[in-house]
């Protein structure tokens, strides 16, 4: 559910007229609902009744210093993969010691700063990994808290590239290695072991992968509960949000029109299905979901530059491109297209909707069918707040979209579009080719 709504045919976040931010902001423009993002948090954090659940949320999704304090405010702590995002969690008054470090190669540099700010701990992905930890925090003289990243080795029956928890791919570390790698922990004089973590990939739109991991892990965290006493399990993150019917996803009535069977992942499914593998393990249960987050609670912005008709195809050109959403060209990723103004007496269209970068890659639908809209006029894609902004670039010298966060009736600019003047800020011409 989610807090975007067409009233008097003008479409709103929350109780903010949609138009009133493009005209006041321009376009590209993402907007968040901050009353989405808290309450599909409470969801999350009540979807195993009875365990003790801490959410990290997981940072990549989303960046924004006031997603992450507004975040913060909520309650959770934070899944990080960087040296940049320890530095903006803590820069919006984000707590590290609710806060985890992830990622295959961290640098020493990063792994210093996360233990001196106090990270809950480090998920470690390898052995050499494990033995570059040990050694930073020697050097600082203060225990480095970790946790073991396993490969379950599950098909996620996810797109290809946001698979994670496969033999095969470069996460985790294998079940039967994991074994050994925790006897050689005993040998490790600084570093201590709280936890067990995997992430079997992204935009899960089943179950069945996130059971069939749990089960496989769950002997592993036992014995490690016996053996050292671990403190949490992470269960990773990767529940997907409904990108088709975006808008009409809001609403209750489209869930409980849907047969059960076809009814998308939900947290209190999610929950009911791994609450009995869960339990028996007595652990803290860690959940490092992004995308569900955000997702659902963001949308860009956009104004039609052209409809340009072809040979047999009509084109919408509009003033978003893929580097300010990059989804559809990377992953196939399809996001609702919406009017800001529904106008029911205008023809459909059918048509490509295109960016105007120089790429035939610079596509967000193909053969999408739209209302009738013309140069000048807004359209809003749905469904953008995670992985959005957060892997926009400057390809082809774009400045980076500003972004907005609703509430209420309340709302406010908190990225500002990108100048020139900054694009460019890091770049000199060298001496010898001056003059
Ligand atoms: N934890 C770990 C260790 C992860 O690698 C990820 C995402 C998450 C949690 C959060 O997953 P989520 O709940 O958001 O699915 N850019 C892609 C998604 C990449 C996800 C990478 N890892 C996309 O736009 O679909």
């Amino acid at each position: 559910m989610h807090h975007f709504h067409y009233t008097n045919q003008n479409l709103h976040c929350e109780s903010v007229d949609l138009a009133a931010v493009a005209r006041l902001y321009g376009t590209p423009t993402y907007v968040y609902s901050a009353t989405t993002i808290a309450d599909n948090y409470r969801r999350l954090a009540t979807c195993l009744p009875g365990l003790d659940v801490g959410i990290c949320y997981a940072v990549k999704a989303n960046s924004n210093l006031a997603v992450l304090r507004h975040l913060h405010q909520l309650g959770a702590g934070f899944d990080l993969v960087s040296g940049g995002e320890i530095r903006r969690v803590l820069a919006a008054g984000g707590d590290l010691s609710r806060s985890v470090f992830a990622g295959v190669g961290k640098s020493e540099d990063e792994i210093r700063l996360a233990l001196e700010h106090g990270v809950m701990a480090l998920h470690v992905e390898s052995e050499p990994e494990l033995a570059r930890i040990n050694h930073v925090a020697g050097t600082l003289g203060r225990p480095a808290p970790v946790a073991l990243r396993i490969n379950p080795d599950v098909d996620a029956k996810t797109h290809a590239k946001i698979t994670t928890g496969k033999r095969g791919n470069k996460f985790g570390i294998p079940l039967a290695q994991a074994e050994r790698i925790h006897e050689a922990l005993g040998k490790l004089r600084h570093v201590t072991l709280r936890g067990v973590q995997m992430h079997i990939g992204s935009q899960l739109t089943e179950v069945g992968p996130f059971v069939d991991a749990v089960a496989k892990a769950a002997p592993f965290v036992a014995e490690l509960r016996r053996a050292h006493g671990i403190e949490y399990f992470s269960i990773g993150g990767g529940m997907g949000v409904v990108y088709d019917d975006a808008l009409a996803s809001g609403r209750a009535e489209w869930w409980d029109a849907k047969p059960v069977a076809q009814r998308p992942l939900t947290p209190e499914v999610y929950g009911e299905a791994l609450l009995p593998l869960l339990q028996p393990l007595d652990v803290r249960i860690l959940l490092e979901h992004g995308r569900f987050l955000v997702a659902n609670a963001g949308v860009l912005l956009s104004r039609v530059e052209h409809l340009k008709r072809g040979d047999g195809k009509a084109f919408l050109v509009i003033d978003a491109g893929m580097n300010d959403l990059l989804r559809p060209a990377l992953y196939d990723g399809r996001h609702e297209i919406v009017p800001l103004q529904r106008d029911t007496s205008r023809r459909a269209l059918v048509a490509d909707v295109v960016g105007p970068i120089c790429e035939s890659s610079d596509c967000f639908a193909r053969d999408r069918q739209l209302q009738e809209l013309g140069e000048g006029e807004l359209l809003a894609l749905m469904s953008a707040g995670a992985y959005g902004f957060s892997m926009a670039s400057r390809y082809n010298s774009r400045p980076l979209p500003a972004e907005v966060l609703v509430q209420g009736s309340a709302f406010e600019m908190v990225t500002a579009r990108e100048t020139f003047a900054q694009m460019t800020a890091n770049e000199k011409i060298p001496a010898f080719l001056e003059g």
